[in-house]
């Protein structure tokens, strides 16, 4: 895919099919996170894949969903749940300040990464922190920024020209619409 239709399409997903990701792809992603510019090139980021069935049970009621929405449309149903997730952590002891640049860029990298393999994605900050780090056994010196939840997309989502609100909604079919502002609305000057 080029990388034109790969950044227009990203939307963020939150429906998944069954289907599981391979290992490869999901290395493939970090892979992509690692060469993602970093402040000073210091390279605190570091990554935890979750993809067997067990785990994903215990980490799906740690992360929230769609607060745009009504209740009854946020989470997603069995069937339809992440088939992996990439957590986003923090070593303060490379770093421990100004890596919240890193860690857009690195997850920005990963979620056009996976575009190009067909997945879609949900980068999290709603998370259960606490529950995510006794889960994983995670030390101390590991901030949790994010979970990425993953897998291939049983929904659609494009955006829409933004008009007087940011909440992005689902139409009864289940389409979602991402409310975005205008290219002319921001592009503020050109000298
Ligand atoms: C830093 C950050 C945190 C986010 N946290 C959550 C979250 O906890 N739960 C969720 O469902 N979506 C979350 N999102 C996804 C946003 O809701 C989504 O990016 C936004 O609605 C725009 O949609 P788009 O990604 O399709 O452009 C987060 C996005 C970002 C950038």
């Amino acid at each position: 895919m080029e990388l034109e239709e790969v950044i227009y399409k990203r939307r963020t997903i939150r429906r998944f099919k069954e289907k599981p990701i391979s290992i490869d792809i999901l290395k493939k992603l970090i892979d992509f996170a690692r060469l993602a510019p970093m402040a000073r090139n210091i390279q605190g980021l570091e990554f935890i894949i979750v993809q067997k069935a067990e785990i994903r049970e215990e980490l799906f009621p740690l992360v929230r969903w769609a607060s745009s929405l009504p209740e009854d449309q946020r989470t997603p149903e069995e069937g339809r749940q992440p088939t992996a997730y990439i957590i986003v952590l923090v070593n303060k002891k490379i770093k421990n300040s100004y890596y919240d640049f890193d860690v857009g860029a690195a997850v920005e990298n990963i979620l056009l990464g996976a575009v190009n393999f067909g997945l879609g994605c949900c980068w999290m900050g709603s998370i259960d922190r606490k529950g995510i780090r006794k889960l994983f056994i995670i030390p101390d010196y590991y901030e949790i920024t994010h979970v990425i939840s993953m897998g291939y997309p049983d929904e659609e989502s494009v955006t829409e020209p933004y008009e007087d609100s940011f909440d992005y909604w689902k139409d009864d079919r289940g389409q979602i619409y991402v409310p975005k502002r205008g290219l002319n609305e921001i592009l503020l000057k050109i000298f």
